[in-house]
């Protein structure tokens, strides 16, 4: 295994900021950031089988079964830019999918360095889901109150136009946060069993947030 092999587990609610703190690690870290959410993303816009699949789920906030979703992040995570590790945004999200990640990982003679739990209140997540604004190209998340981009409606990294997902209408939201609680949340006590976890404050300016959670990976 590299010595300097480093993958990382962003795990968290909807809104949580799982997406703006793994972009900033891996600008920093210069290893690339997984997100399946992007992943299903690229697919629907692709209009591949993939997508059309996954889409049926994601528009009603459910999770994609776990076949399709740990086919789809096995393949990226075999990719040679994963090589020196790699930021997981939003997987796993099951445990099955937290046991199949170990599977890929020992796989390719590799573990998991940390799991970083971003904990945020729920009336501060819904107060978050409506000002926020994604690239179409890169995916990168703003938000209009808390984020804003340079310019309006246009993406600082690529000049990318900014969108509203749809899967952030309020009632697709509240079933997201629901699913997190009955799926995703049992994870934090997974790998709390293991020693991996590390709980950070995600309810702090962005800068904040990344702060703590680089004395986590520091420490490492
Ligand atoms: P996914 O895209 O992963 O969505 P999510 O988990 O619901 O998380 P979000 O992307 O909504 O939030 P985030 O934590 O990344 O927050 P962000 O940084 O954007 O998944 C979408 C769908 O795909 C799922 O519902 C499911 O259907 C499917 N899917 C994906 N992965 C799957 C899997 N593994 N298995 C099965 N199905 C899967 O920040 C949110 C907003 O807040 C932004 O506007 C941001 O600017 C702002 N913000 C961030 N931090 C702060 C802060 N500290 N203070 C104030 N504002 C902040
Ligand atoms: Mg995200
Ligand atoms: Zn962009």
């Amino acid at each position: 295994m590299p010595e300097e092999s480093r993958f990382l587990i962003l795990l968290g609610p909807p809104m949580s900021g799982k997406g703006t703190q793994a972009a900033r690690l891996s600008q920093l870290f210069g290893i690339p950031q997984v997100s399946s959410g992007d992943l299903f993303r690229d697919n629907i816009k692709n209009q591949t089988n993939l997508g059309l699949e996954a889409k049926k789920y994601i528009d009603r906030g459910d999770l994609v079964p776990d076949e399709v979703t740990i086919g789809m992040v096995k393949e990226r995570l075999h990719r040679e830019d994963c090589l020196g590790g790699a930021l997981l945004d939003g997987f796993p999200r099951t445990i099955p999918q937290a046991e199949a990640l170990d599977d890929i990982l020992a796989g390719v003679g590799v573990s998991l360095s940390a799991v970083i739990s971003v904990a945020v209140p729920e009336d501060v997540l819904v107060e978050r889901a409506s000002g926020r604004r994604i690239c179409r190209n890169c995916g990168q998340s703003y938000h209009l109150k808390f984020d804003p981009p340079k310019e309006s409606g246009i993406c600082d990294e690529d000049g990318g136009e900014l969108y509203q997902r749809e899967d952030d209408k309020p009632e697709t939201v509240r079933n997201r946060f629901a699913v997190y609680q009955a799926q995703t949340s049992p994870l934090i006590e997974f790998y709390r069993a293991r020693g991996i976890l590390h709980e950070v404050n995600g309810d702090q300016l962005i800068d904040e947030v990344a702060d703590d959670i680089l004395q986590v990976v520091n420490a490492l």
